[in-house]
């Protein structure tokens, strides 16, 4: 007999960051679609770790996370965004961000529910509702700055919002389009939810990559988002270790407790020295990632002066480190289509920005990450020039 499985998710495929990745591999692109910096993480930070190894900090930690870092955490929201967290009742270190918007999903969708997403958006979203039996329902932002930025249309936000809705789902700093919230944005969304059931998760992992003198907008910053709101962030991003998959989800007590229920049988606990050693780098370095923006703007403008010549339209990203380029003027291919043609033949890969929408996209969009060393950067420049 043949065992055949029923697909919860028959929709989902390999992801496209997987897709890319390998092509590049096999192709040997220069790999500009994945978002993974080609930088260390801080020495002292590596050092903290492999001391916490050789000290014994080898067991299960907490459940909710080593104490040291869930203080350290809330210390950093209370700096940054002037929210007093609870580290007990209110901070979780999570298995990544992954596993902090897999936890809430399930802990907030119940079948039938409907979750809005923001389109183009993250694809890690949409297979979580599903397996929670709920409905994403798809809001394209608005195109701005001649399509060269996006926003949030609150018109659409508006009129998606319904008696069915259990969750929103935000992302910014934004990935792919590097769209940020404005103070005013905090007060918008709180005058859509207000008298409403409806929770927020917002997932904030580019939270300390933002342009050009701006500030990211957290949901902490706003009381009244913050009582509905899972806030959830990543030191992959921050630390250059995306491969550490260490994260973390803040959210009120009763919204925490629930959080917990799910987290605790998803991944129980996280990896103890690394929770140890980015306490002590926290308190000790808070600084490190306080330049972050001002590291990954002066990459952002390399990359945009390289590409000066080029026949692609953009305008530089406002946040994340990605660039969005419209290839318009230089093929009509559809942006699927030419992304793996590019990685084929002239050797630099991307993310084509369809993949993260429902409805057909009408941009002719592909997203590079340019978390690279300046010779990367250039060699890749070189050849986009060339078209
Ligand atoms: C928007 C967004 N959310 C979440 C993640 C995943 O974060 P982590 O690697 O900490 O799970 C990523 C990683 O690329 C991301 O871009």
């Amino acid at each position: 007999m043949t065992v055949t499985i029923d697909s919860k998710l028959p929709d989902v495929g390999t992801t496209i960051f997987t897709i890319m990745s390998q092509l590049a591999g096999e192709h040997g692109a220069i790999n500009l679609a994945q978002g993974f910096p080609s930088f260390e993480p801080p020495d002292e930070l590596k050092r903290r770790i492999a001391h916490y190894i050789d000290v014994g900090a080898n067991q299960y930690a907490p459940m909710p996370g080593v104490p040291a870092l869930t203080e350290a955490i809330a210390a950093k929201v209370e700096r940054l965004y002037g929210a007093a967290v609870n580290p007990g009742t209110e901070v979780t270190v999570c298995t990544g961000a992954t596993e902090g918007l897999f936890s809430t999903i399930q802990a907030v969708v119940r079948p039938a529910d409907e979750v809005i997403v923001f389109d183009p958006a993250y694809d890690a979203y949409e297979p979580a509702v599903t397996l929670a039996g709920g409905v994403t329902r798809h809001v394209p932002l608005a195109i701005a700055n001649h399509g060269h930025e996006f926003e949030i249309d609150w018109n659409r936000l508006e009129s998606a919002v319904t008696g069915k809705t259990r969750l929103i789902v935000l992302n910014f700093p934004h990935n792919p389009t590097g769209a940020i919230l404005s103070v005013d944005d905090l007060e918008r969304l709180a005058a859509i939810v207000r008298d409403t059931g409806v929770f927020l998760m917002s997932d904030e992992v580019y939270e300390h990559i933002v342009f050009g003198g701006e500030t990211h907008r957290s949901l902490l910053c706003n009381d009244e988002l913050r009582e509905r709101s899972f806030v959830i962030s990543s030191f992959g991003k921050t630390f250059h270790a995306t491969g550490w998959k260490v994260g973390y989800c803040i959210a009120p007590p009763a919204l925490t407790a629930e959080f917990r229920r799910v987290h605790q049988f998803t991944t129980f606990t996280v990896v103890t020295p690394i929770q140890c050693a980015l306490a002590d780098f926290m308190n000790e370095s808070p600084g490190f990632a306080d330049e972050l923006s001002a590291f990954y703007e002066r990459k952002r403008d390399t990359l945009c002066e390289l590409l000066e010549g080029s026949r692609f339209r953009f305008a530089p990203a406002r946040s994340t480190f990605f660039q969005v380029l419209d290839y318009s003027a230089v093929s009509d291919e559809a942006d699927t289509d030419l992304s793996a043609r590019w990685t084929r033949e002239i050797g630099v890969a991307s993310i084509p920005l369809s993949v993260f929408c429902e409805q057909p996209f009408t941009g002719q969009l592909l997203r590079f990450c340019f978390a690279k060393d300046d010779a990367t950067l250039e060699q890749a420049a070189l050849k986009l020039c060339a078209l």
